[in-house]
């Protein structure tokens, strides 16, 4: 057993990337009852009721460990740390900040984290801040990015395995068996795959994000500027349009506190749709038990 087996305590290195504020507990469940550790989606969570509740949903529909993500800068991290721990929580993740202070929170309560790095500054930085394992997600990944330069996964995975002695998990670009492969190859001990389970049956993903992740092509999603940050969205008409267009200032254009309300409706003129360049491979809407066997499969 690997080092990440052994802290996640489920068949397969495969970890649920968080999306944003969407969280099914049946989506989650499906994952572990298939082997994989399905996540909480806990960074944008204000409200400790409905974390407790989420929590207990899980648990009633499967009785395989499940860890939360949780974005450093959320100010009830704390007592989202102490609502998991009660549950029997072991493992988290943690995103957007330094790990710095959060860690030792962590680890009082019995927990383990991984934090999610883009870079390899940040990956050193995450471990002297006393991290268990790093995330470490290349340019192709969806969701937030840096605006500073940036590697694909293919470059930073065995950039940060070579300088560190703590379980590597490779995101960004991975959807099938042959990436899950080549994860490993490059040193990762795990994955963690966020597009490919948007795009699932049990997604609560609304059809046209999961018709806008079937239909995108190679080179059809764009970084969309934030200001300080950029997302990783599928380029729709609309924003062709502004793109091609010298006078537009995306930043004023879009704003990501749409981006919730945009993804539950499908409406991605107000924000286009969160993917990875991994769209470009899924093809098929699947039930997370195929796409999680195929993954972990000898492959084509
Ligand atoms: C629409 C979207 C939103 C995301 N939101 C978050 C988030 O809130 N926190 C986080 O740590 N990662 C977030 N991610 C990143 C995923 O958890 C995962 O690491 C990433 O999707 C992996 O790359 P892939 O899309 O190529 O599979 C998001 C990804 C997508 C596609």
């Amino acid at each position: 057993m690997t080092a990440l087996l052994d802290m996640l305590g489920c068949r397969y290195p495969i970890i649920h990337g968080p999306v944003g504020a969407m969280n099914s507990s049946k989506l989650v469940a499906a994952i572990c009852e298939a082997g994989a550790f399905g996540m909480l989606a806990m960074g944008f969570m204000s409200d400790l009721q409905e974390a407790k509740r989420l929590v207990k949903e899980v648990q009633k529909l499967t009785d395989k460990p499940f860890g939360a993500n949780l974005s450093i800068m959320n100010p009830v991290n704390q007592n989202i740390l102490e609502i998991l721990a009660d549950a029997g929580v072991k493992a988290v993740t943690t995103s957007a900040g330094s790990p710095r202070h959060i860690y030792p929170q962590i680890h009082a309560l019995g927990m383990t984290g991984m934090h999610v790095v883009l870079s390899f500054p940040h990956a050193v930085k995450a471990i002297d801040a006393g991290v268990d394992g790093l995330v470490v997600s290349g340019l192709e990944s969806g969701g937030l990015r840096s605006t500073g330069p940036e590697s694909t996964t293919m470059v930073l995975v065995p950039l940060v395995v070579d300088h560190v002695n703590v379980p590597v998990v490779a995101a960004g670009g991975i959807a099938d068996s042959r990436g899950y492969r080549a994860a490993l190859a490059l040193g990762a001990q795990g994955v963690q795959v966020g597009t490919r389970f948007i795009a699932s049956e049990e997604s609560p993903a609304p059809t046209e994000w999961k018709n806008a992740i079937l239909n995108c092509g190679d080179g059809e999603t764009s970084l969309l500027p934030l200001g300080n940050l950029n997302i990783r969205v599928i380029v729709n008409p609309k924003l062709r349009e502004k793109m091609d267009s010298p006078d537009v200032d995306l930043t004023q254009e879009y704003n990501l506190i749409n981006a919730p309300q945009a993804w539950n409706s499908g409406d991605f003129d107000l924000f286009p749709a969160g993917a990875g360049q991994v769209s470009a491979l899924i093809k098929e809407i699947k039930p997370v038990k195929a796409i999680i066997e195929e993954i972990v499969s000898e492959g084509r």
